[in-house]
């Protein structure tokens, strides 16, 4: 079987998890099945691995690539944001290492008709659940152009985010938007940047992909609960591909670490003790070597924080 994505940051999420006994493991982000598969072999104590995804091309490659150990290993079909439900569902109150991977795998941006990628035609699509009913055809016909201007701006960092969205509301009158190369034909005439090897319609395609699949969010409900469910030991590690994502990661594992808490709600400095819930163990976060970067451009960004239940 050849293995549509290379999983990044392997050896390194493993090093931080060498002294673990991990008897119950969770893979929030399945993929390919990469990092799970190298954590049933380094851990044959492994009892029981979750492994849970949201697309469906993934969990059947992960199912193919996990058959050797599939007694021990449980697929879940669904977001990393239920992950309290599903380890309910199982009976299980904690467990002994958790690992996400965010952002999309190699293979759904190969994959042209999913729509992530303005460099293969396809429909403007971008769900990797396809019972997600919101798609980037939605946002971009149908969205006001104000409610479109916010995902530009907010999920894609976008300077001409304003620019952007007025443009697309013009001309859709005239030709609805229905593929990735018509979208990213249109944004490289209207937002033309000198910078070299960047296409102009990187940021916006960003940005719809993030909203479509509501990234954020689900990374934000599912740190604190993943957290929670961890054992006294017990680590987690977390494995970002863009400063959006860092930002959430980095803030919510300082907040878990800290002995304060700010109650004034608006960050005015009323702060209150609180339990710290996890020791830092990353207290800068971890990147590719240069080796593995000129491998695997894709790595370039991944950013890896790892923490320590107390
Ligand atoms: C970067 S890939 C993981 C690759 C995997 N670690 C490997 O080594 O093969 C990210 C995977 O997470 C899934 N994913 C992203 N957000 C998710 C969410 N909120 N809930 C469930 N799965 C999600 C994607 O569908 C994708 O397959």
């Amino acid at each position: 079987m050849t293995i549509p994505h290379t999983s990044v940051l392997l050896e390194e999420m493993l090093h931080f998890f060498k002294d673990s006994h991990l008897r119950l493991f969770v893979d929030a982000t399945l993929g390919a099945g990469g990092h799970s598969e190298a954590f049933l072999k380094a851990h044959p104590e492994i009892e029981l691995l979750i492994g849970i995804d949201q697309d469906p091309a993934a969990r059947a490659i992960a199912e193919h690539r996990l058959a050797p150990w599939s007694k021990k290993v449980k697929i879940i079909a669904g977001n990393f944001s239920h992950l309290s439900d599903y380890l309910q569902e199982l009976n299980i109150e904690n467990v002994d290492g958790i690992i996400f991977d965010l952002g999309v795998s190699s293979m759904q941006l190969d994959q042209a008709e999913k729509g992530f990628s303005f460099m293969r035609e396809g429909p403007l699509d971008m769900r990797m659940d396809p019972t997600n009913p919101l798609t980037a055809a939605e946002i971009i016909n149908t969205w006001s152009e104000g409610d479109m201007a916010r995902v530009f701006r907010d999920y894609g960092e976008e300077k001409k985010w304003r620019y952007a969205a007025q443009a697309i509301v013009k001309e859709r009158q005239i030709h609805p938007f229905t593929t990735t190369v018509q979208l990213a034909d249109f944004l490289r005439k209207k937002l033309y940047t000198n910078k070299k090897g960047i296409h102009p319609a990187t940021l916006i395609f960003q940005g719809l992909r993030i909203c479509v699949n509501g990234e954020l969010q689900a990374i934000e409900k599912a740190l604190p609960t993943a957290i929670a469910h961890l054992a006294p030991g017990g680590r987690l590690g977390v494995i970002s591909f863009h400063s959006l994502e860092d930002r959430i990661v980095k803030n919510l594992t300082r907040f878990a670490a800290s002995d304060k808490m700010d109650t004034s709600g608006i960050g005015g400095g009323l702060f209150l003790d609180k339990d710290p819930e996890v020791s830092l163990i990353t207290r800068k976060p971890v990147e590719p070597s240069d080796e593995e970067m000129a491998k695997n451009p894709r790595s370039r960004s991944a950013k890896l924080r790892v923490v320590e239940k107390r």
